[in-house]
């Protein structure tokens, strides 16, 4: 009998170019796969979370030359970076993808003689103006309007030249009627309809080969030494080489076990590789390769950090570097700031300010104050031991509000659930768009409750209960701190994906699952339930979790 295994979340991210250390931006997509990743963790799925940096090509050869480095010990400085920035950023992911490393490399070539051999890739001859500088073929649309190519493309010759090409054309129409049937293949859902309008629009073939004599910094072609593959096939097969993808098995049902346990993938990517890369060139890639449609990824494309409105870039000298950043806010604060303060897919304006501001707020005042006062008070008034509320009173402490107390909480961990989901996932009657790992929309729903259970403290007023000395005050009292801490119970939980040093501080705080102190399955949703803690339970003291940030 065939044994169907529970399938595994498997989440990428796009490869960066290591060409220069990560900036902000690299670091946002990493920690949003990240987040995406733990959240599933927290559902009990298997996750499978892979990223890793894009070695080859022109612009790593050309730094590499400035250096005067070699590109193989060029790549390994920067590879480096990327990677210590990942540790430091808490950004755990399962699987490194190496694309100078033999295992890639095998595949992308195991890849391309398969469809030499199908007769899907073939060779030509261009013949045009070509630049030096850009080291590319000109066509008409480069042209300024006197009729001349700008001084941009520096000196410009006639050029003949023999690559070798993929028939993307003759899948054109297969990838209409692919967007057309699948209306999630892309979220945010304007982001399909860019893809579905530019796939209107292509025409001709990929080239997909550079002579040698050109360029030699990548995998050369399986069936003609003189060339290397040209980024594409090289940048894009790392999702699948790294996924344990046989390239000479192009029934997707004969994969070995490992590989089809994962795939297909969710992807996250930015918004400059969405058209033509991944949404054109990847998904033909696949179909070329055999990949049916119930096989193809889902595409999460998000926006971009900007500065002041403008493109971080080096040359303006405005790159904004998370290493500085993480040593003087810490890897939770640029986490929280980079999750909460850009609208996921939609483009940000990056502020440091803006960073300080919403760590003040949300974590110090809003979270990290009702961490504090509910501990205090816990220790003040009952020697921080918290017994089950009897009666109404276990869902509602402020029995004059009318509205349940817990179920507003619950309310609030439905509503961050569906945020952080796949829209597709979604009752039906609810917008695509709506759900679809909104995990701002999701950091919003915890601070909300936050923001409840501090505005509970502020009603009630625990400090006057405490003065009153009969049973009914001591009970309701006992009851408001229990609602306290099963609210920052479930907010831990919640959050921990986002901000997981300060989810495990505030289970230390709270004395609870110190068995698993540190480790990552402390966290389960299944626990994010109203009214698991036991009677009697004796919270612990509390220390300052969101020290304020003077600015
Ligand atoms: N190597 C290619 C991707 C190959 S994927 C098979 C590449 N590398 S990159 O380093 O230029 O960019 C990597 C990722 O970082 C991309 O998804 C890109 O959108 C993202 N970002 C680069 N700058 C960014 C911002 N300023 N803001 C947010 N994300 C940005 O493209």
């Amino acid at each position: 009998m065939m044994h169907e295994m529970a399938k595994t979340f498997f989440i990428t991210t796009a490869i960066d170019y290591t060409n220069s250390p990560p900036h902000v931006g690299h670091a946002y997509e990493k920690v949003l796969a990240d987040v995406i990743a733990r959240y599933h963790g927290l559902k009990g799925e298997k996750v499978f979370f892979l990223t890793g940096v894009d070695q080859h090509g022109q612009k790593v050869q050309q730094s590499a030359a400035k250096t005067g480095v070699p590109p193989a010990e060029f790549v390994k400085g920067i590879t480096q970076k990327f990677i210590d920035l990942w540790k430091k950023l808490d950004v755990q992911y399962d699987d490194w993808a190496e694309t100078i490393s033999d295992r890639h490399k095998k595949v992308v070539q195991g890849i391309l003689q398969r469809l030499f051999n199908q007769g899907q890739i073939y060779k030509d001859k261009q013949a045009g103006y070509y630049s030096v500088r850009q080291e590319q073929f000109l066509t008409d649309k480069e042209r300024g309007p006197d009729g001349q190519f700008g001084p941009e493309w520096g000196e410009i010759e006639f050029r003949e030249e023999e690559n070798y090409y993929f028939k993307l054309n003759q899948y054109k129409d297969w990838l209409l009627k692919y967007l057309d049937n699948r209306k999630d293949a892309v979220v945010p859902d304007f982001r399909q309809t860019e893809l579905r309008n530019a796939a209107e629009k292509t025409s001709g073939d990929l080239c997909i080969s550079r002579p040698k004599s050109r360029l030699d910094w990548g995998i050369e072609l399986p069936f003609a030494k003189d060339f290397v593959t040209y980024v594409w096939f090289d940048a894009l097969t790392n999702y699948i080489s790294f996924a344990g993808y046989d390239p000479s098995k192009s029934n997707i049902e004969h994969q070995p076990s490992n590989f089809r346990d994962k795939w297909p993938a969710l992807q996250i990517i930015g918004k400059d590789i969405l058209v033509p890369a991944h949404g054109i060139y990847w998904l033909i890639m696949l179909r070329a390769m055999g990949f049916p449609d119930d096989q193809m990824p889902q595409l999460l494309v998000h926006g971009w950090w900007n500065i002041s409105g403008a493109k971080m870039s080096k040359s303006v000298g405005n790159i904004v570097d998370p290493f500085v950043l993480v040593d003087k806010y810490g890897a939770d604060a640029l986490r929280y700031y980079l999750m909460s303060d850009m609208a996921t897919g939609q483009d940000a304006d990056f502020s440091e300010e803006r960073l300080i501001e919403r760590y003040n707020s949300d974590l110090a005042n809003s979270l990290g104050n009702l961490l504090n006062r509910t501990l205090n008070m816990a220790a003040r008034y009952q020697g921080s031991r918290i017994e089950s509320p009897q009666g109404e009173w276990l869902q509602n402490p402020n029995e004059g509000s009318g509205k349940s107390y817990a179920e507003q909480i619950v309310k609030k961990r439905d509503s961050y659930n569906s945020h952080m989901s796949a829209g597709r996932r979604l009752p039906l009657d609810l917008p695509i768009t709506f759900g679809a790992f909104v995990v701002n929309a999701a950091i919003e729903d915890v601070s909300g409750s936050a923001d409840q259970a501090n505005a509970l403290v502020e009603t009630v007023a625990p400090w006057k209960l405490a003065r009153g000395s009969d049973t009914q005050s001591k009970a309701k009292l006992n009851a408001v701190l229990y609602s306290l801490v099963e609210t920052l119970r479930i907010i831990a939980i919640l959050v921990s994906p986002v901000i997981p040093q300060a989810a495990h501080g505030i289970f230390d705080q709270l004395n609870w699952k110190m068995e698993l102190r540190r480790k990552e399955e402390r966290f389960s949703l299944a626990d994010a339930e109203w009214g698991r803690l036991p009677d009697g339970h004796v919270v612990g003291k509390p220390t300052p979790l969101f020290p304020r940030i003077e600015s």
